[in-house]
């Protein structure tokens, strides 16, 4: 059924299935070092190479990438390469108060940090206190001062009264696109877990609409594949709230637009929204929407 659901969204379904990532990506904390010194001591022990969309993303080979110095002291994160796009859809400023309702272990959340230099406030918020415990090392090894831990079900996170400037659901999802690391993902994927999940998402994004200012933004992803918890979500929350679809443009990345028709639901928006897929850039596969609020 996987098999046959990737076939109605793609032409090139086989590719999908046959992608590999050969190369580690990380990020570099510019919170505590330069790009070029940083490359400077990493060229050192490892093969190197600029990432075509992120200034301070890089790919690696090398063994051991999590076990030197420069690490340990926090000067670059390991994170998959996708996954720092988000951050850079959403385009935070030094002045802006941010929700990342979703945060643990905090790869975009350090990534948000970084990018408004520890100005403003984020708060990173996750349900998990297991993870949490990862958010929490990651931000204090990161050296983001800008950040406060919360420990809510995001579901109900408007009950908080607060309004954003711009709010991150990087939300739970199947990970489906994660299948380029993981082909093994196949033989456990269910349906009624894509279902599920749906649900969850749509009570999150519900609690983010009206989380938000007016004008504000809130970038929705996650790195699953299915129509069900991407564009539906943003459907689902497009009937309901006083939002639009702002159209994502990424330089140096092969990006599709989303599915724009699915299960008889048609979805017009979807040619503002990204898809990356696997077989396009050797990443894990992510859906990314920038919605603003009305
Ligand atoms: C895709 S991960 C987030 C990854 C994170 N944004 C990053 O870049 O490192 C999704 C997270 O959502 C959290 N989560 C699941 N249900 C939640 C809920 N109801 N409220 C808040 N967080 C939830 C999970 O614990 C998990 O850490």
């Amino acid at each position: 059924m996987f098999r046959e659901r990737i076939e109605r969204m793609i032409p090139d379904a086989d590719a999908f299935f046959a992608a590999e990532q050969e190369w580690k990506s990380i990020r570099v904390n510019t919170l505590k070092i330069s790009r070029e010194e940083l490359l400077e001591r990493l060229q050192a022990k490892y093969e190197i190479k600029e990432m075509p969309w992120y200034e301070n993303g890089f790919f690696v080979i090398g063994e051991d990438i999590a076990k030197n110095m420069e690490y340990y002291l926090g000067y670059y994160h390991i994170q998959e390469a996708a996954s720092m796009l988000p951050p850079l859809v959403m385009q935070p400023e030094r002045k802006d108060f941010i929700i990342d309702l979703c945060a643990a272990p905090g790869s975009k959340t350090t990534q948000l940090a970084m990018i408004m230099e520890n100005g403003g406030m984020i708060i990173a918020n996750d349900i998990s206190i297991s993870r949490i415990r990862a958010l929490t090392h990651n931000i204090q090894k990161a050296g983001a001062a800008n950040c406060i831990i919360t420990n809510y079900d995001a579901r109900y996170f408007d009950k908080t009264g607060l309004k954003a400037d711009k709010i991150l659901l990087d939300a739970p999802c199947t990970a489906s696109g994660k299948i380029i690391k993981n082909k093994k993902m196949i033989e456990k994927w269910k349906y009624w877990r894509v279902k599920k999940m749906a649900r969850l998402q749509k009570a999150l994004i519900r609690a983010a609409c009206n989380c938000l200012r007016k004008d504000g933004i809130l970038v929705y992803s996650t790195c699953s594949v299915e129509p069900e918890e991407n564009e539906e979500v943003i459907d689902y929350a497009l009937q309901r709230f006083d939002i639009e679809v702002e159209k994502i443009e990424l330089k140096g990345i092969k990006t599709r637009h989303g599915i724009k028709e699915w299960n008889g639901k048609e979805f017009e928006w979807a040619a503002k929204a990204i898809r990356i897929w696997p077989q396009d850039n050797n990443t894990e596969g992510f859906f990314i929407c920038k919605l603003r609020k009305c």
